[in-house]
């Protein structure tokens, strides 16, 4: 049975597609079964993963109209291991859907459900916002994890995330786990960078990962080449980095 896991931040640029792509792609060489569900208009996780995402059918959109089985959305991708559940532009606009339906923020769930026991982790890459997308993200996963850019707003988000998640966790009688925070886009030397790692790591304490991901000119020229960082430049620092938050994540499990 696969552990479904959020990526979330409403912070738009947090690095939350980044990470997705990298940490599934990471995991699925290590021989984990591995599916990303991409869960935002934008589509940018399936366009990082080589779709055309302007004329495809079957996407998160007819799962979520139960046009189709979430099966029939499954694609295959280059690497072994992962699987993609695609969005594009058409998913925009189905906040009027969900809410319209009996249970508005456990439609995802129900979906996700159908897949639950072919894959050890399913991933969901949200898109920047705390509406009925982000409630229903949360409520269909298990954990969350939380890329923070090292900026200095970081934290100011980071209050009405926790809120949501609490409420969210009241309202089903079973908290979301938050899995890890990680540091994204980090500059080592710079004051600022320090600055807001320190208060990061006073806020989140035990929950933000020891694996920092810098900031790194590899990682924002990969999605232009429609691959992930580990495989356009597997030696590059944000590569490694990548590599060890799979692996750092992988330590936590046992751990569990
Ligand atoms: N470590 C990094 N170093 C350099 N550039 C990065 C890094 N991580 C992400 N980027 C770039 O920053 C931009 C935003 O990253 P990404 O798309 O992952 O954020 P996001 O949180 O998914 O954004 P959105 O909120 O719009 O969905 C992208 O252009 C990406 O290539
Ligand atoms: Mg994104």
């Amino acid at each position: 049975m696969a552990e479904i896991i959020a990526i979330l931040n409403q912070k738009g640029g947090s690095g939350k597609t980044t990470t997705a792509v990298n940490l599934s792609t990471a995991l699925a060489k290590k021989g984990k079964k591995i599916a990303l569900v991409d869960f935002d208009p934008q589509g940018n996780a399936t366009t990082y993963l080589g779709l055309m995402k302007r004329e495809m059918k079957n996407t998160m959109r007819d799962v979520l109209h139960e046009k189709i089985d979430i099966n029939d959305a499954v694609r295959v991708t280059e690497y072994e291991g992962l699987d993609l559940i695609p969005s594009n532009i058409k998913l925009s606009g189905i906040e009027g859907y969900l809410n319209a339906q009996t249970s508005p923020i456990s439609v995802l769930k129900s979906k996700l459900k159908n897949i639950k026991n072919k894959y050890d982790y399913v991933f969901i890459d949200a898109p920047p916002t705390l509406n009925i997308i982000a409630t229903n993200v949360l409520t269909a996963a298990d954990s969350v994890i939380i890329p923070i850019q090292a900026d200095p707003f970081a934290l100011e988000g980071m209050v009405d995330l926790l809120e949501v998640i609490d409420i969210i966790a009241e309202d089903l009688n079973s908290p979301t786990k938050i899995k890890g925070v990680l540091i994204t886009k980090f500059r080592a030397n710079t004051k600022l960078g320090k600055e807001v790692k320190a208060e990061v790591q006073k806020y989140f304490e035990d929950e933000l990962f020891e694996t920092v991901i810098p900031d790194n000119i590899k990682v924002s020229e990969a999605p232009g080449y429609n691959k992930p960082v580990i495989v356009y430049d597997p030696d590059c620092a944000g590569s490694k980095a990548y590599t060890e938050l799979a692996n750092e994540f992988l330590a936590r499990e046992k751990n569990e």
